[in-house]
């Protein structure tokens, strides 16, 4: 495991926009790589970062969204809007923002989180203990109910929580 003992723990952050993101990707227009896919993305509700030397260098986002599966339904963490400093990927900052987040969805009592993501970051999800789900999600968008054009991974937050089998309808738009 990455040693991120030099950086601070994550903390709420009382404001995060598009600006923020944009700088923590360089400058790139399109810092997630996923502006060819279209789609309407949820804004995030709360907000986790990483301070190093005076700025924000990692951020993770979290909503509450109701999902239904197979039958049952219930609310999950959606994670989204995972962004390191493009001068500091590879030291574990990932891993901490993220823990983060799931912490506070935790606190909330959330028992499984939700997130999406190109297949070449599904190994790096997976490495922190996410499960890929085999069939693309139903989310809504704004013309009706769509798959999401990403993978899509959960973790438990509990050491009981599962994921039950079947079709996965996310009733929010995708995060
Ligand atoms: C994707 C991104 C957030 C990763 O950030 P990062 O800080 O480099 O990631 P970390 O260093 O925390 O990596 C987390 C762990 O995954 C591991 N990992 C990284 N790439 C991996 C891969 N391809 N396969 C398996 N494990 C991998 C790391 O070794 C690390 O493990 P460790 O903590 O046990 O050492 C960063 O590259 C980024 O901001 N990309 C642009 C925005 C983006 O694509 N966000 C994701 C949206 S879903």
């Amino acid at each position: 495991m990455s040693d991120t003992r030099q950086f601070a723990e994550p903390t709420e952050l009382a404001d995060w926009g598009w600006p923020d993101i944009q700088a923590l990707g360089g400058g790139s227009a399109d810092p997630f790589e996923t502006a060819s896919l279209g789609g309407t993305w949820r804004p995030k509700d709360r907000h986790f970062g990483v301070w190093h030397e005076g700025r924000v260098v990692a951020h993770a986002g979290f909503v509450v969204a109701p999902v239904e599966v197979g039958g049952q339904r219930f609310d999950v963490a959606g994670i989204g809007g995972v962004i390191v400093d493009a001068s500091l990927r590879g030291h574990g900052l990932a891993r901490l923002v993220v823990a983060g987040a799931l912490a506070a969805a935790r606190a909330e009592g959330l028992e499984r989180a939700l997130l999406f993501c190109l297949p070449d970051r599904a190994p790096l999800y997976a490495h922190l203990g996410w499960y890929a789900l085999p069939e693309p999600v139903v989310a809504d968008q704004p013309d009706g109910p769509a798959p999401v054009p990403l993978g899509a991974m959960w973790t438990p937050l509990t050491p009981e929580a599962g994921w039950p089998d079947g079709p996965v309808r996310l009733h929010s738009l995708p995060m």
